[in-house]
Formats: C-alpha cells, structure tokens, sequence
C-alpha cells in the first residue's frame, strides 16, 4: 500500500509557536524511510499552505468570543480534508502531521466523507472542549468536540466528520481534562480509557478495548497520536507536557496493537496523525523520532 504524508505544519489551535516545524522535524527525523521499511511504498504530498500567524487577527470571526484564530483553522481543515478524502479516494493511507492538535478537525472530516468511521484517540488530554467550555480558547483542546459537532460546532459544517459518532470514539491514556470537559465527556457516549485503567489493567488489554470499540461496525478507524499521550521525560518536545504518561515501550506495544488490528482486516487503519511535536521545545529532535518510530509501528514494523 501507499502512505501518502501530508503536512499541516499550523499553530493556529495551540499558544505556542513552534509546533508549526513540526513536519519538518518528523521529516528530517526519517518518517519516509521507515514508513518503506514497513514494506509500503510513502509518497510525500508536501505541506499545505499556512498563513503566517502574524498577519492574522486572534479573535476574527470568534464564535461565541472564545475560540481563537477558528477562522484560520476553518481554512486549514478544509484544505487537510479535501487532501485527505482525495488520498482515502484514490485507495492510499493518509499520515497527516502536525501542526497542533487541530488538525484533526480536517484529518477527521476527509476521512469520514464517505464512510461509517472510528477513531482512537491517544492523548493526555480529551480535546473535548467546546469554545463554550475552553478554558484557553485554544482550538487544540477542542478537534475530537468539533468532529463531533458538539456545542458551537453544530452548525459548523466543516468541523464535523459525517461518518465519525461518539460510540465509535476511545480516548486512551488520559489525565488532564477541565472542568466542564469532564462534565462533557460523562456525558457522552465516547469511551474513555484514563491512566488510571492503564496502570490497573495494562496497555495492552486497554488498546485492544479501545480498537473494539473504535472498529465496531465501521470500515476503517482513525489514529491520532498526540506526542504528549507519552510522559514528557520520553518526549519533551510537546507544548503542553503532563507528567504521568505512557513509555517508550507501551507506546510501541499500542501502535503494534493496531497494526495487528489493521492486519486482522475487519476494519482497516484508514488515517493516522502524528501532532503536537514542537522542534522548539525539543532535546536533539528525540520527540519528532519518536513519532517516525511510533508510525513505522502502526503500520506493521516487525522486530523479526
Ligand atoms: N485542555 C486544555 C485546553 O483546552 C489543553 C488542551 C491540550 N490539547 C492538546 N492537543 N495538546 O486548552
Ligand atoms: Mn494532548
Ligand atoms: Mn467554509
Ligand atoms: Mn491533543
């Protein structure tokens, strides 16, 4: 198969500069050769356009007063998801990179144009603010709400992926939500997998869970690896780092967890990201290698 990257190298979701290199890290960290160690082929799409930050106005267009630059992440997610869908068309993987979580709102709404999808999210945090609820304004706390179409996002089109519902949602590894996300996420029917559960039960039986529950009844799921679902001591090139996170290992063990489940064919691994990586915040681009690593697994890398 082929793996078509695609770099959406944006910090318009996050308030801090820096993870817009992020493609460019994970590019010189060697993502195309590992990606054709799995045995694909990687086809490189190169980055989209991104207006510089500076000759945009943070709160142009705001909806309810609190989301900011939404609608330079309209722009953004409208170009990732026409790319995205054209890659699910043409029977390719897209591997989007990051940029700021909000990516996702285009990663999730090309690849659910045309089809019953799921998703994992793996993340220290929800993402499940609304502009109502954020306590930051920061887009990047929002995508898997925006996907959704919950709150602000109902009558925002182009935030939402048709064929993504909450009971084909996992969030996996999660320790940092706010207060009214809390409340959110109780409330709906996205499963949640805290660290708590991964320290009682294990990384691996919680991932299969969440493939469950990602893969029930769709074609194809979606992965999202925030580089800060791993602590920060494994990868400290993140803007916002919480202690307690994955390691190295489990990591792997996850994203081989969902190669095999993308093998077993029920449900293919039908788009991937990798975000959050900030070059800027980075000791000798270890966390951009790390995500290189982290794809190469989830796309069938074997130690034998
Ligand atoms: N919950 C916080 C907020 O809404 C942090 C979100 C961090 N998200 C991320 N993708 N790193 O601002
Ligand atoms: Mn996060
Ligand atoms: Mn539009
Ligand atoms: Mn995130």
């Amino acid at each position: 198969r082929t793996v078509r990257i695609i770099g959406a190298p944006t910090d318009y979701g996050a308030n801090r500069r820096g993870v817009d290199m992020g493609p460019s890290a994970i590019r010189y960290a060697g993502l195309a050769d590992a990606v054709e160690r799995t045995g694909a082929n990687a086809a490189d799409a190169g980055d989209l356009f991104v207006a510089r930050a500076e000759e945009r106005d943070p709160d142009a267009e705001a909806p309810a007063g609190d989301a900011k630059f939404l609608r330079e992440v309209e722009e953004v997610s409208e170009r990732l998801a026409e790319e995205v869908a054209e890659t699910v068309a043409d029977g390719e993987l897209p591997l989007a990179l990051g940029g700021d979580h909000s990516i996702a709102i285009g990663t999730l709404a090309g690849t659910g144009r045309d089809a019953e999808i799921g998703a994992v999210w793996f993340d220290a945090h929800g993402d499940f603010n609304t502009p109502e609820t954020s306590p930051s304004g920061n887009v990047h706390g929002m995508p898997l709400a925006a996907a959704l179409g919950r709150g602000a996002f109902a009558d925002r089109e182009w935030a939402q992926s048709e064929g993504l519902r909450e009971e084909n949602v996992a969030i996996v590894g999660l320790r940092s939500v706010d207060g009214a996300e809390r409340e959110a996420l109780r409330e709906s029917a996205v499963t949640v997998y805290t660290m708590s559960d991964i320290d009682a039960r294990g990384l691996t039986p919680v991932v299969e869970d969440a493939l469950d529950v990602a893969t029930d009844g769709v074609e194809g799921f979606h992965v999202s690896l925030d580089l800060d679902w791993l602590d920060p001591g494994e990868a400290p090139g993140v803007g916002t780092p919480i202690r307690g996170g994955v390691s190295y290992r489990e990591a792997h063990a996850a994203m081989e967890r969902v190669a095999a489940r993308d093998a077993a064919g029920d449900a293919v691994l039908r788009s991937m990201e990798l975000v959050e990586v900030n070059p800027i915040l980075d000791e000798h681009n270890e966390t951009a290698e790390l995500a290189t690593e982290l794809a190469a697994s989830a796309l069938g890398k074997r130690i034998l």
